[in-house]
């Protein structure tokens, strides 16, 4: 892609990532993923701030070249460490004469860790500014967006914020980087998506760094994922908000694996006497869907109906599998409900329970261990757990 001017004097310098299959390793990004990475142009001193991937690291070099000569950079701004977007520092150090690398205290030792400490390094506090001239930066700590390191960098001249992750979303920008160039509302569910699966388990820290920037006039809002918004810079800081501080709707999710179609079966039971009663549902079958694509789904969501068929005595491993991320990422529902289905197996619904129990859940009762087929006792059963469902949610 090409480089882009963002305003008088700043520039984007970023790449789009189509090639990656799955971010960290872990979460899918079928609609790629930008490193955005930005050039502050004072008239004294000139900043970059942040990287990119190792992997466009070429890439990245020759956009900054279009920009300023490797030798006039003097500072390197790293507002968050993760190799996503400190990859490529290493070679673009190497490149320069002069720059030092700004950053908070542990960023700079994370730095150290990961390149070695052939550089100078400036650490910045909160509310620290550094004059580029006609642009000075002043520097906001906000820990734990999402690593511990992480800084906001403001631009007081131009009113423009260097977010890092904070209010980033998955999607590559296809050269179109400008919020008013692009139809930002289709960014909505991969951003959803980007804060369940990488920033949900932070939501207080995004809460925090809210607060602390509340009162700063944001004119653009730069972050290292996704679009640069000068049009509505407010629009995902708005999202982030009522994600991070939890959304109860009237809706029930029903997430279940199935080998061969007994759960499967019981979960449409559910979906349909559910919509009967006009509450709103959304199935997903985990044999089927990865966990990322549903852990957006229960930021707002009150309660799941988790169903499992019994695997060697267990918890089939897809279900096993989507409680991990459950656990491990601050997307939590308070309440579930629990259907199973076994041939010969034994009932694992005590090892659902305990499970969830663990992460402080509640069970709505009665609990489904169906045989194969569902009967017209087993029914019943799920008629009363729908009622004691209804009763919950409205
Ligand atoms: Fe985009 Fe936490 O790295």
């Amino acid at each position: 892609m090409v480089v882009v001017k963002v305003c008088e004097d700043i520039f984007w310098v970023g790449v789009d990532d189509k090639r990656d299959i799955l971010f960290e390793g872990l979460w899918p990004i079928p609609y790629g993923v930008s490193y955005n990475s930005y050039i502050v142009k004072g008239s004294e001193k000139i900043a970059l701030i942040d990287a990119v991937d190792r992997f466009y690291t070429k890439e990245f070099l020759s956009n900054i070249e279009e920009v300023v000569k490797f030798s006039e950079i003097d500072y390197i701004i790293l507002n968050h460490l993760e190799p996503d977007h400190s990859g490529a520092l290493e070679e673009v150090v190497k490149k320069t004469t002069k720059a030092k690398i700004v950053s908070s205290q542990m960023g700079i030792n994370f730095a150290k860790a990961y390149y070695g400490g052939n550089f100078e390094a400036i650490a910045v506090k909160d509310n620290d500014t550094l004059n580029l001239g006609g642009h000075t930066l002043k520097f906001i700590t906000a820990p734990w967006l999402h690593w511990p390191e992480t800084i906001f960098t403001y631009d007081i001249n131009t009113s423009t914020l260097f977010s890092g992750d904070a209010f980033g979303t998955f999607g590559a920008l296809e050269g179109k980087i400008f919020d008013d160039e692009t139809n930002v509302r289709e960014y909505e569910n991969e951003m959803k998506r980007y804060f369940a699966d990488i920033v949900s388990h932070y939501s207080q820290f995004v809460l925090k760094a809210a607060e602390k920037i509340k009162d700063l006039p944001i004119k653009i809002l730069c972050t290292t994922h996704g679009p640069v918004y000068r049009k509505e810079p407010d629009y995902p800081i708005k999202l982030y908000l009522k994600w991070s501080s939890g959304v109860d709707e009237k809706k029930v999710l029903i997430v279940y694996g199935s080998m061969y179609e007994h759960t499967t079966e019981i979960a449409e039971y559910l979906e349909e006497k559910l919509k009967q009663k006009g509450i709103t549902v959304k199935s997903f079958n985990l044999c089927k869907v990865h966990p990322s694509f549903i852990l957006p789904e229960l930021i707002d969501s009150k309660t799941v109906l988790l169903g499992s068929p019994t695997y060697e005595g267990a918890i089939y491993p897809p279900v096993s599998n989507f409680l991990e991320y459950v656990r491990i990422k601050n997307v939590r529902p308070k309440t579930f409900g629990i259907f199973v289905n076994y041939t010969w197996g034994s009932n694992i619904i005590e090892q659902l329970k305990n499970k969830l129990n663990e992460n402080g859940m509640k069970i709505i009762e009665p609990t489904l261990f169906v045989r194969g087929k569902l009967t017209e006792e087993d029914k019943k059963k799920a008629d009363s757990l729908i009622e004691n469902i209804i009763k919950i949610i409205i």
